[in-house]
Order: C-alpha cells, then sequence, then structure tokens
C-alpha cells in the first residue's frame, strides 16, 4: 500500500521539555515536540514525515468539518524504573483503528506507518515520558477526511496523524452513574463499535444533563429496550454480582475495549468467573435489593479502572457498599503492574521502544 516504509524525519531546533512544568499539566493540552503525518492522496499513502508539533493548514471546505468523517485512537507509553518505555498492546489499537476506518469509509493504515511510525515517535519524544506512579503519556493517533469540497461523499483524501501529550494520574473524585432511560450513544447498524469523532459529541448533550443533576456518567444501555446496560461513559462496564463478574459482550454498539479484554484475561487468571453476556437494568436493581451487588466499574484506557460508587435508573437510587479486597483495585493493580515493567508479561502485552 505505502510507496515506502521511510519514515522522513525533521526535527525541532530547539526541545520545549526543560521548559515545560510537569507539576502544573493540564490533561491534553500540552504536546511533545514532535508528531506524525502521512498523507492518502491518489489511492495511496504517502511518505510519513515526523516534524515539529504545531498547526495544520485546511481549507474551510475540508470534508472533515461538514461530515464527520473523522476517527481516532487512545492509547500509552509507559515508562519503568529503569527509564525503558513500553507500550501496551499496541497492535489491537492499530487493528480497531483499520476497523474505524472501513465502517467510515476510510482508507486502512498500514502497520508501517501506525506500529512502526508510533515507535519511531515515542522514541524521539521519550523524555517527555516520565516514570512514576500512574504517569503516561497518552498517545493520539487520528484520521480526518482532508479532501476540499462540500458534496456529501466520501472523501477522496486523507490525513492521519499522531500526536502525544504527557498524562498524570487522574483522580476523578467519586463517580456516581445515571442509567440511560432515553439517550443513546449509538444503535444497531450503527457505528458505535468504531472510534468515530461523531459518537463523542453525541454523548456531551446527555451527559451535560446527568452532571446537572449532580452525576459524573451515564451507562449507556440498548438503544432499542434501554433494558441492558452497555457502556460506562467512555469506558466498558463491569458488574460484580457474588463473585462472578459480568461484562456486556461486544456487539455493534460497543467500543471493544483493549482494557475491557485485559480486564476479563487478568480476571480469569485469578481464578474470577467471568461471564460475558447482556446484562439487565433489573437484574442489577435485584442484585442491589437483595445485597449481591458488590461493584461496578468502568475500563478503558484513561484511567485503567474507575469505580463506580452510586447509580440512579428512574426513581432507583443506590450507594454500592465499600468492601474489602475489591476487584477493581486488585485488578487496576495487576494491569499496571504489566504496563509499568513490573511484573512477568505473561500475554505478550508489553511492546518495548
Ligand atoms: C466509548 C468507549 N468505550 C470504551 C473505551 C475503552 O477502550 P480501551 O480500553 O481500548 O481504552 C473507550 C476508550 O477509551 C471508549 O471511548
Amino acid at each position: 500500500m505505502t510507496d515506502t516504509n521511510e519514515i522522513v524525519i525533521d526535527r525541532v531546533s530547539e526541545s520545549r521539555l526543560a521548559s515545560t512544568n510537569f507539576d502544573d499539566l493540564v490533561f491534553g493540552k500540552t504536546f511533545t515536540d514532535h508528531m506524525l503525518e502521512c498523507n492518502w492522496r491518489d489511492g495511496k499513502w504517502e511518505t510519513t514525515h515526523i516534524k515539529p508539533y504545531g498547526p495544520i493548514q485546511v481549507e474551510p471546505s475540508c470534508k472533515v468539518f461538514h461530515y464527520g468523517q473523522a476517527i481516532f485512537e487512545g492509547m500509552k507509553a509507559y515508562k519503568d524504573e529503569a527509564g525503558d518505555v513500553f507500550l501496551f498492546r499496541p497492535e489491537d489499537n492499530w487493528k480497531r483503528f483499520n476497523e474505524s476506518a472501513k465502517r467510515l469509509a476510510m482508507p486502512e493504515v498500514p502497520y508501517e506507518v501506525f506500529v512502526e511510525g508510533l515507535k519511531t515517535l515515542v522514541n524521539l519524544d521519550k523524555g517527555w515520558v516520565k516514570y512514576g506512579e500512574g504517569l503516561s503519556l497518552y498517545l493520539r493517533p487520528f484520521m480526518i477526511a482532508s479532501e476540499n469540497g462540500v458534496a456529501a461523499a466520501p472523501s477522496t483524501e486523507y490525513k492521519f496523524m499522531i500526536v502525544m501529550s504527557p498524562a498524570f494520574a487522574y483522580y476523578r473524585g467519586e463517580v456516581r452513574v445515571i442509567i440511560a432511560n432515553q439517550f443513546s450513544r449509538a444503535a444497531d447498524g450503527g457505528v458505535g463499535y468504531a472510534k468515530a469523532a461523531g459518537n463523542y459529541a453525541a454523548s456531551f448533550y446527555p451527559n451535560n444533563l446527568a452532571m446537572e443533576e449532580g452525576y459524573q456518567q451515564i451507562i449507556w444501555t440498548d438503544a432499542a429496550s434501554h433494558e441492558y446496560i452497555e457502556e460506562a461513559g467512555t469506558m466498558n462496564i463491569f458488574v460484580r454480582i457474588g463473585d462472578k463478574l459480568l461484562t456486556a459482550p461486544n456487539n455493534d454498539r460497543i467500543l471493544n475495549g483493549i482494557t475491557r479484554r485485559s480486564v476479563i484475561q487478568m480476571a480469569k487468571d485469578h481464578g474470577i468467573e467471568v461471564e460475558e453476556r447482556r446484562i439487565r437494568v433489573s437484574e442489577i436493581k435485584e442484585a442491589a435489593q437483595n445485597g449481591e451487588l458488590k461493584e461496578i466499574f468502568g475500563s478503558g484506557t484513561a484511567a485503567v479502572i474507575v469505580p463506580i460508587k452510586g447509580f440512579k435508573h428512574e426513581d432507583f437510587k443506590y450507594e454500592l457498599p465499600v468492601i474489602e479486597n475489591d476487584y477493581a483495585t486488585n485488578i487496576k493493580a495487576a494491569l499496571m503492574d504489566i504496563q509499568y515493567n513490573r511484573t512477568e508479561d505473561k500475554h505478550g502485552w508489553r511492546v518495548k521502544i
């Protein structure tokens, strides 16, 4: 697909690293010295460029502004005590990116551009990955329709880019959620399983309404009946009833989370019984009433696992019990030990830069 596997590197003349105050960072606002760019034109990918981070020029008629043909990924690079840097399951993100591309009628990005390009970029800006509990470099590969013209048809030109932003362990405070009974994140046959930019735009309004009521997130339910839980905000969802861990099965409305997949494997490694199946809201409410509901948590790259303290569904409100030796804490610790190279990686998830 590519003309060349060559990556042309144009380095910054002076790094911003030394003048960046890492104690005063706002997530997603500071970017490293370099970014990657590769354009699709005339039916093929052009040479990959790594260059100083900065503005790009596009015309107002650029298709992405009009029809939202845009996808992205979210991943992280971690540093261990010795200063080595690792990615976590990067090929999984590359594969999911290309599934999103296919659904949005965009060209697939070759391995050399996405994975090898990412490794080269991270290696160049290695100094921006800080060592410390919860510290990481957030990696944002994305692709936009870059052809000019407002005709409602797929673009003939695309821009694939990667930008990177230092991230720290963030504590969201206590998370309480509303289980959706009106709004939907995704529909059957739609793009919910893709990391399409528009999915996030569509979730902001219902999420704002939930926040006005004092809740931090929405548990999305199936669009057809609102009877089954599907995702927790921008995370996959897990529910512990008794000692069993339940999670919604993948379908075309749910993002196939890489953390979800890892949590399932970790849980099984710990001897926990995991069921991937549809979970009724009524089942959760019944378990809450009879004391069997032990934990609800979300999983995602950003925070690994976020425990949910309480939920509301219509008139029903419930506060989760505080329990000892909870799954959320144990599985999060086990996963972070792998990400930060503190333990054996028996599933081969870590990729050293
Ligand atoms: C809608 C949605 N669900 C789930 C996830 C979790 O996916 P992953 O574990 O691959 O980060 C994300 C992204 O973080 C997401 O945006």
